[in-house]
């Protein structure tokens, strides 16, 4: 009896020795231990003096580094998975002529034949197919022959649930769309204009060479421990962040700045509208908040390479190269009906948590910094249209209604 207990204590004990080692090896590495010692200490370091209210928030970033994969970082790679998500719905029966033709009035039509270029001679908004066909220039000589339909409009075309079927490439859109993906004529030429930028935003590379330095030549302890806003009203979800900073000006500031309709100061929520600011000044902030436009707003890449914390407000819209951007990770995400009162708590989470708060906003600007070059666009750019003609089912003859584009 004595011998048969023993011999079950040892088979016990050697078999949850087997069961340590076991879930010890699924550690895949040494980078995700690591971030999860990172987050236990923290949330033993706050956890203490922090309100029980911050619980919520560091358990969601211990969450998102424990499911968080970096991607590997060569030949635009990290926004693969978005390509091969907008084109899935043509894989099964192909891009046929028919479907080209069924969205032809949805945008302008580009063909690439023998390496050449050509577009509808009308374009819509003639600096915004400049902007797109500078990165068409850049790779049509790797191209095979295509035709294909740009959207250059704000607004994606093919609705899920109703209307025409077919490929239709635009810049930005929600879940509800199955329009394909590109990469916004803004990186080139056609962002919006504004009196601080009269002629467009500009190029992106430019701005990301100047920001680039900023963020890294700015110490986070310089920086104004604010939150900072500046923009039109263009949709309501702005309002709580701007009435916040009115009731709380030490730690928000927000203003409202005219947009081409403005007619009286209801506009600007009854208040004097605001000058507008360069993208330079935002880095002087410590926070910096995001929200959506009509469609995606051009400003969130700028932001990040502030290398401040950046509040994302609302993950509807979409750009190609969001879905590489974790929540909790690269910025702090916001739901889009936010009231005030979240935004404090939240705000003042950051306060609070003041190095996780620069841990991520180095994230995010490494993120863009490494993965948003001219040369990733690019790069997606030439593997989105080489996907797209692979699934073409028919070899498109040269359209004579259309004119050669030349650089
Ligand atoms: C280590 O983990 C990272 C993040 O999940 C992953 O990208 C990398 O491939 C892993 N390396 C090894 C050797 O498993
Ligand atoms: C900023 O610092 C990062 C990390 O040290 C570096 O990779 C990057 O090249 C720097 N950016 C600029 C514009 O110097």
């Amino acid at each position: 009896m004595f011998f048969k207990n023993l011999y079950y204590t040892i088979l016990f004990i050697v078999l949850n020795f087997i069961l340590i080692i076991k879930v010890d090896s699924t550690i895949p590495n040494k980078s995700i231990q690591s971030n999860e010692e990172c987050v236990t200490n923290i949330v033993n370091k706050y956890s203490k003096e922090a309100n029980t209210k911050y619980i919520k928030y560091l358990k969601l970033i211990d969450q998102a580094r424990r499911n968080y994969k970096p991607c590997n970082e060569n030949r635009c790679n990290c926004h693969a998975g978005v390509m091969s998500h907008d084109l899935k719905i043509f894989k099964e029966k192909g891009i046929s002529e028919k479907l080209i033709n069924n969205i032809k009035s949805k945008g302008t039509k580009y063909q690439i034949i023998n390496h050449k270029l050509y577009r509808d001679p009308n374009c819509m908004f003639p600096s915004r197919c400049v902007g797109i066909e500078h990165f068409l220039l850049e790779i049509v000589s790797d191209l095979p022959d295509m035709e294909f339909i740009v959207n250059t409009r704000d607004w994606p075309q093919i609705n899920k649930k109703y209307g025409f079927f077919g490929p239709v490439f635009s810049f930005s859109k929600t879940d509800e769309y199955f329009d394909i993906m590109y990469p916004a004529w803004a990186f080139w030429e056609g962002g919006p204009a504004i009196s601080l930028y009269p002629r467009g935003i500009g190029r992106w590379d430019n701005h990301r060479s100047k920001l680039g330095k900023l963020g890294n030549f700015t110490k986070w302890d310089d920086k104004i421990p604010k939150a900072f806003f500046r923009g039109s009203r263009t949709c309501s979800e702005r309002d709580p962040l701007v009435l916040l900073s009115r009731e709380h000006p030490d730690m928000v500031d927000a203003q409202y700045t005219k947009n081409q309709a403005w007619k009286s100061e209801e506009d600007t929520l009854n208040a004097p509208p605001a000058k507008e600011v360069s993208f330079e000044e935002h880095c002087k902030y410590k926070y910096l908040f995001n929200f959506r436009g009509v469609a995606a707003s051009f400003r969130f890449k700028h932001i990040l390479l502030c290398k401040s914390l950046v509040f994302h407000v609302g993950n509807e819209w979409q750009e190609f190269f969001y879905s590489a951007l974790k929540p909790w990770i690269h910025y702090i995400p916001v739901n889009s009906d936010a009231t005030k009162e979240d935004l404090k708590e939240l705000l003042e989470f950051a306060i609070n948590h003041d190095e996780l708060a620069k841990e991520i906003a180095e994230n995010g600007y490494n993120m863009i910094w490494n993965n948003l070059k001219m040369k990733d666009i690019t790069c997606y750019w030439r593997k989105l249209l080489k996907k797209y003609a692979s699934l073409m089912t028919y070899k498109p003859k040269r359209d004579q209604s259309l004119i050669r584009i030349k650089q």
